[in-house]
């Protein structure tokens, strides 16, 4: 097996155990709704339809991309995707550059058989973009029928792993000249460490179409990467939680909540800072049954949603939160207002 192969392998094998997580958490026990006791909604009624990038959803969430490029990574794509496409939510690939590199390993990425109507995002890392040009790239999305690309920045994981790419100068303008260059939705997505605001602002004007915020709290890259090889220690923790990336980053771009999303209730939280989907990877990758997670997850999101009196997803975004804890603590020194989620 080749050798980005057997890293993917070892990245599934790796992460799916229970410590390949961070010690640090997302911060949603630091998000609280205001429990409303009247309603005044049926919530049979309560709507969690929405949609993304033009596309209609029937709720706001999503698996994230995690593998491809070797056998085992087809059943595992074939079998969420399939989940995904049942429940009409969103689902990733994980990084495409296997099949890049090895045009026949292009079947492993392969869904749209068990999967013919799912939004379906294929993805590729940044600091690859001096590699392939983005015609070479556009016809690695077509391969696989994809509506979008995940654009992941992974500096992190870059730079704590032995085989990493450690040059980063001049990957914004490669990102400038993709999005330029192709017709198919980019979105910029971290893979546990975070986006800030300003990265999501030069990434506006870079021309992504979304940011997903991927931030720290749940699968840990660098701890993945200590248990595969010898890398850079003390990165473990390091990394902006997912709930204070998502405040920062809310309103720039449509967006995406992922990094540490472990049930519903997270994912109504997250949509009350700011986010258009939350998404969530190593819950489904360990899954039995990943359309069974996918429905227990929307009965969580419809209780929290009447619970608030949120009758659809526009309210939920309105809903008032009271944020407290090291997020307030974080936020405040970032000179953002916490008491507008409270006074909305
Ligand atoms: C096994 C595994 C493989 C992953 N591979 C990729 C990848 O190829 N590309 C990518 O953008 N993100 C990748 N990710 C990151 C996830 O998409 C997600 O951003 C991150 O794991 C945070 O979500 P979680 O805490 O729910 O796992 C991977 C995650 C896991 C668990």
């Amino acid at each position: 097996m080749a050798k980005i192969q057997s890293r993917k392998e070892a990245h599934v094998r790796i992460a799916a155990k229970a410590d390949s997580e961070y010690l640090k958490s997302a911060g949603f026990e630091n998000i609280e709704f205001v429990h409303c006791s009247l309603p005044e909604i049926d919530l049979r009624k309560v709507s969690l339809s929405t949609s993304f990038l033009g596309r209609k959803l029937s709720s706001p969430l999503a698996i994230e991309g995690m593998t491809g490029g070797y056998p085992n990574a087809s059943k595992i794509n074939r079998r969420l995707a399939q989940a995904a496409n049942g429940a009409n939510i969103i689902f990733g690939l994980g990084s495409q550059r296997a099949m890049l590199k090895h045009p026949e390993l292009a079947k492993t990425y392969k869904v749209r058989d068990v999967a013919p109507d799912v939004f379906l995002i294929g993805n590729l890392g940044a600091v690859q973009l001096r590699e392939y040009s983005p015609k070479a790239i556009e016809g690695m999305l077509k391969t696989v029928d994809a509506n979008a690309l995940a654009l992941h920045l992974n500096p992190l994981q870059e730079a704590v792993q032995p085989e990493g790419d450690l040059n980063w100068a001049g990957v914004l303008h490669q990102v400038r000249l993709l999005c330029d260059a192709i017709d198919v939705p980019v979105i910029a997505k971290e893979t546990g460490a975070g986006i800030s605001a300003k990265v999501a602002l030069q990434l506006k004007e870079a021309g992504v179409s979304a940011i997903n915020v991927s931030g720290s709290g749940g699968t840990s890259w660098s701890r993945v990467e200590y248990k595969r090889g010898k890398p850079v220690p003390g990165f473990e923790e390091w990394g902006i939680p997912t709930a204070i990336s998502l405040a920062q980053c809310s309103g720039i771009l449509p967006l995406i909540a992922s990094g540490g999303i472990r049930n519903g209730i997270d994912a109504a939280k997250s949509i009350a800072l700011g986010a258009d989907i939350s998404g969530a990877a190593r819950p489904f990758l360990i899954s039995k049954n990943p359309l069974s997670l996918i429905r227990e997850w929307e009965m969580q999101l419809r209780t929290a949603m009447f619970l608030t009196g949120s009758k659809d997803i526009a309210a939920l975004k309105r809903a008032p939160i009271t944020i407290t804890g090291r997020i307030a603590d974080s936020l405040s020194a970032m000179g953002l207002s916490v008491v507008s989620y409270f006074r909305r």
